[in-house]
């Protein structure tokens, strides 16, 4: 068997008196599109916070491409972070005053070096190629989240994470966006997680995990 990507046990985050995590036993495979789900305040966007690197865990351990993210220092879980996770939030959180083409530099920028041909390229492949010099405001909702997964694979992740990345999009929008999703990871084979409340979305995935109250209560295999 292979080395699971993200692999956790009995993981837990709390803020103060509140436990947002409750131990939690979690293997997701290398490649694997795992959708979470759960009402809110359940403890969604805290996993997605500690398994990307943008938060420490209180307890238990937390593994993600064979490193011990709770080993890691400040710097060593910036260089994580950077090299190996891409992040799409449901507020697009862009630049308003760079062009679209100038947001996925940046990205580059705080990776390595901009490069405008690579981030022309990407931006056609999420379909934006005559959007290049306009900004969010200019863009739909749908547009502007078609931005944000070009910043977010403009440096080749191995994990992408989506905290309700469809969350503000109408249906079409909303199913051009996971199809884009579906179709880079076919080509780039980065694993996936993805929090959503809407049990359509999830099911775009290969498998549900429902949290409730920080606890995972149940969890639904769709796809091997
Ligand atoms: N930085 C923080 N400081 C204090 N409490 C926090 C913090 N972040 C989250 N919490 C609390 O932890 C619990 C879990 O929050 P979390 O954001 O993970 O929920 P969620 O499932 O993502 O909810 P939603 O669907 O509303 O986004 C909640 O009770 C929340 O109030
Ligand atoms: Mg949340």
């Amino acid at each position: 068997m292979t080395v699971p990507t993200i692999q956790t046990a009995g993981l837990t985050k709390g803020y103060g008196d509140i436990c947002a995590l409750k131990p939690l036993d979690l293997q997701v495979a290398e490649g694997e599109w795992l959708s979470v789900m759960g009402h809110s305040g359940s403890g969604k966007s805290t996993l997605m916070n500690l398994v990307g690197g943008l938060d420490r865990p209180s307890g238990g351990s937390l593994s993600v491409g064979g490193q011990d993210l709770s080993a890691l220092s400040e710097d060593g879980l910036a260089r994580f972070r950077r090299e190996f996770v891409g992040i799409i939030f449901q507020q697009h959180h862009l630049v308003p005053y760079l062009s679209a083409v100038e947001n996925v530099m940046l990205s580059q920028y705080f990776h390595s070096v901009p490069d405008e041909a690579e981030a022309r390229l990407a931006l056609e492949r999420v379909g934006l190629g005559h959007r290049l010099k306009n900004r969010p405001g200019e863009l739909s909702g749908g547009e502007q989240q078609r931005v944000c997964i070009a910043r977010a694979i403009i440096n080749s992740p191995k994990l992408l994470l989506g905290d309700e990345p469809t969350g503000n999009l109408d249906h079409k929008s909303t199913v051009m966006v996971l199809e884009l999703l579906k179709e880079l990871r076919a080509e780039d084979r980065f694993t996936v997680v993805l929090v959503t409340h809407n049990e359509e979305v999830a099911a775009w995935g290969d498998r549900t995990i429902y949290l409730d109250d920080g606890v995972l209560v149940r969890e639904e295999r769709l796809r091997s």
